[in-house]
C-alpha cells in the first residue's frame, strides 16, 4: 500500500538534510552575504547611535551562519561596543551546530549569546507571563516566518520590541521566486500542515501595508540547482524534491501524476531556467527592512 504524503517538518532530521542540500546546491547564503557588505551597513550605523550596548534578537537563527555575518559587521561599523545577542530557536540540533560555530569563531569576545530553545510564539508567551517586554536595536528573520500560525501577529509583537532608532529585517522567498509560482498552483497538493505556511515577500507586503507599517523592500538574485531532482535514482535529487514541496519523501509517497506534473511545473520558465546544461531554480529573496 502506498505510504501517505506527511510534511516535511514532521521529521526534523530529514529537515535539516534537505535544508543543508539546500544551502550547498544554492547562491542563498552567498546573495544574503553580498547584501551584508552592500546594504546592511547603512542599516547598522543607523542603530545604537552612542550606546556601549548593542542588543540583538534572532529569530529562527538556525546554526546561525548568517547571524555570525551580521555580527561581525555590528562589531566593525560599531567598534567597541558590547553586543548582546540573543537567539530563538526551536531545532535543538540547529542549536549544537550554532554554538560549534561560534566557539571555532575567533574575535567575538565581545559578543554574549543566550539561546532560547523555543519557537517564536513561546518566547512570546514566556516574556508575555513573565512580565518581560525587552526592547531590541536589531531584530532578524531570516527565512523562518513559514514556520509560524500567524504572520501578523508575529511581525507585530517582534516590532514592538523594537528600540526608537532600531531596525526589523525579514529576509524570505520572493514573490517573483518560482517558489510562488510552484506553491500558488501546488499548494492545496502538498500535505501542509499546521506548522509550515508558504508565504511569499508578496504577501508579506500585503501584510505590513495592511498594519501601516514602514519598510524599504530589496530584491537579491539567488538560485537553486535543481538538475539533480531529474536524474532517476538521484538521492540528492529527491533530497531536494522533498524541500521544494515540503514533503517526507515525495517521490515514493506523492500520486504519479502529482508528481508528473510537479516536475514538469520545476522546468517551466516561470520556475527555472537552463544554463549550461544544468537546471536552476529561480530563488530570489526580498529583503525587508521595517522601520520602529
Ligand atoms: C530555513 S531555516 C533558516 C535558518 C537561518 N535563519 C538561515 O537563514 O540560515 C528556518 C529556521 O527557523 C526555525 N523555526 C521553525 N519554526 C520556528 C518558529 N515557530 N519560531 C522560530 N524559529 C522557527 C527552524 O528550526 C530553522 O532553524
Amino acid at each position: 500500500m502506498a505510504l501517505p504524503m506527511r510534511s516535511l517538518v514532521t521529521d526534523p532530521a530529514r529537515y535539516l538534510q534537505t535544508f543543508h542540500l539546500f544551502l550547498k546546491n544554492s547562491t542563498e547564503h552567498q546573495c544574503m552575504w553580498e547584501f551584508v557588505e552592500r546594504q546592511l551597513p547603512a542599516v547598522i550605523a543607523s542603530i545604537g547611535t552612542g550606546k556601549s550596548t548593542i542588543n540583538i534578537l534572532s529569530v529562527g537563527g538556525g546554526a546561525g551562519e548568517m547571524d555570525l555575518q551580521i555580527l561581525s559587521k555590528v562589531q566593525a561599523i560599531h567598534p567597541g561596543v558590547t553586543i548582546n545577542n540573543d537567539v530563538i530557536e526551536p531545532n535543538a540540533g540547529q542549536i549544537i551546530k550554532y554554538k560549534e560555530r561560534v566557539a571555532e569563531t575567533s574575535n567575538l569576545e565581545n559578543v554574549k549569546f543566550t539561546w532560547h530553545e523555543e519557537t517564536a510564539y513561546q518566547y512570546e508567551s514566556r516574556m508575555s507571563a513573565e512580565k518581560k517586554s525587552k526592547k531590541w536595536d536589531l531584530i532578524h528573520m531570516i527565512q523562518m516566518l513559514y514556520y509560524v500560525q500567524d504572520v501578523l501577529a508575529t511581525i507585530r509583537y517582534f516590532h514592538s520590541l523594537l528600540e526608537a532608532e532600531a531596525k526589523l529585517i525579514i529576509i524570505h522567498s520572493s514573490g517573483t521566486s518560482g517558489w510562488e509560482t510552484l506553491w500558488k498552483k501546488y499548494r492545496s497538493s502538498f500535505p501542509l500542515d499546521s506548522l509550515c505556511v508558504y508565504i511569499s515577500s508578496a504577501d508579506i507586503k500585503r501584510i505590513l501595508d495592511s498594519a501601516g507599517l514602514k519598510y524599504q523592500l530589496h530584491e537579491l538574485t539567488s538560485h537553486l540547482d535543481i538538475s539533480s531532482c531529474f536524474i532517476e535514482g538521484s538521492k540528492d535529487g529527491e533530497l531536494l524534491l522533498d524541500f521544494l514541496t515540503a514533503t517526507c519523501e515525495f517521490s515514493k509517497t506523492a500520486p504519479p501524476e502529482l508528481k508528473h506534473q510537479v516536475m514538469e511545473e520545476l522546468r517551466k520558465p516561470e520556475c527555472s531556467e537552463e544554463r549550461d546544461g544544468k537546471v536552476l531554480f529561480n530563488n530570489n529573496l526580498s529583503l525587508i527592512v521595517i522601520e520602529p
